[in-house]
């Protein structure tokens, strides 16, 4: 990073973010792709490219775009949402025809993007079928949507599946890639797409006050990122699975191990928020999702012993004499 070659990127000079923009867009099979500040943004900018005030919006359950960025959706493009699909995060072909508003009918709002979210981050790091994701995205494309895949953590749905990052995007006009959540660069995310739709967002990137300028820096870190951290998410995948696999044998603790794809771990306890600071005055930060519900997430600067310790700390907060029972969630 101290050594990026840097420029204007507002003005498209920056060699670090140019030469990132052209890794990703080779990685994701696209023909181009921009640099921004968060994942946050590339949702929120991606909202701007496909949609107008008014549109409805197809999203799976729970996603991050409705769910953790403070109602922006709302308020920068003024879209409503309609939810398809189960608490997996994933829907079909069927979820999404059920879910489009007929063109032209005097009273709906025009639905005019699908949006799918791969890997599933409330659902606990679940992989988007890829045999779904094509025919959603083919039949949204034959009633006039534009498809969108918030891919965050792409590169974990690519790594856990074998499949290649270009193939999961394929099917998508546009796709985001965060680069420091588990590729552990400082700050930054992409969206890859059509050149046109690129050159779209770059103006709402500006318009929501994402246009950086000698930012190469922060790109420096995420071209390592991309050539040196991909293939390890497997040891941030088998980690989340140890932490997964030890957290089931309490009676205080519920976790449903096959949501445990990636690098992601939901499980649900009697009170999650003093759970969650009990772990924490104990040195292992989580997060409270609900009242009942815990996420823990592996990332490369934690190791094996590191989330073996982490278990032993859950495990005493949780104790052995409050049982969970699903019931509890209500
Ligand atoms: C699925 C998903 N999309 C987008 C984001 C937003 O990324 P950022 O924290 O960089 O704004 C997150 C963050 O956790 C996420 O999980």
């Amino acid at each position: 990073m101290a050594e990026a070659e840097v420029g204007d990127d507002q003005y498209g000079e920056d060699p670090s973010v140019n030469r990132l923009q052209e890794e990703a867009a080779q990685l994701l099979g696209k023909e181009a792709a921009l640099f921004l500040p968060s994942g946050t943004m590339a949702n929120q900018v991606a909202l701007k490219v496909f949609t107008r005030p008014g549109d409805d919006v197809i999203v799976p359950w729970e996603p991050h775009l409705v769910f953790h960025e403070t109602g922006a959706a709302a308020a920068n493009s003024g879209v409503q949402f309609t939810v398809v699909g189960g608490d997996r995060g994933a829907y079909d072909v069927n979820d999404l025809q059920a879910a489009v508003k007929v063109r032209g009918h005097l009273m709906y709002p025009p639905s005019s993007l699908v949006v799918i979210e791969n890997t599933h981050n409330r659902a606990g790091g679940t992989v988007f079928p890829q045999a779904d994701a094509v025919a959603v995205c083919s039949a949204a494309s034959a009633a006039g949507l534009a498809s969108y895949c918030d891919g965050a953590r792409l590169l974990n749905a690519a790594v856990a599946s074998g499949r290649a990052p270009a193939e999961l995007a394929a099917p998508f006009d546009m796709v985001s890639l965060s680069l420091s959540k588990g590729l552990g660069a400082p700050a930054g995310s992409l969206l890859a797409g059509r050149r046109d739709d690129i050159a779209r967002a770059v103006r709402y990137r500006r318009m929501l006050g994402g246009a950086m300028r000698q930012v190469g820096i922060l790109a420096a870190a995420g071209s390592v990122a991309l050539a040196q951290n991909v293939e390890r998410l497997a040891d941030d995948h088998a980690n989340a699975r140890l932490i997964a696999e030890e957290l089931v044998a309490s009676p205080a603790i519920g976790v449903e191990l096959d949501r445990v794809q990636t690098n992601i771990v939901v499980f649900d306890v009697a009170d999650a928020p003093s759970f969650v600071a009990a772990c924490r005055a104990s040195g292992v930060l989580l997060n409270a999702f609900t009242l009942h519900r815990v996420r823990a997430v592996t990332h490369l600067d934690v190791d094996r012993e590191a989330c073996q310790a982490a278990v032993e700390v859950m495990l005493t907060v949780a104790g052995v004499d409050r049982v969970w029972t699903s019931s509890d969630r209500t």
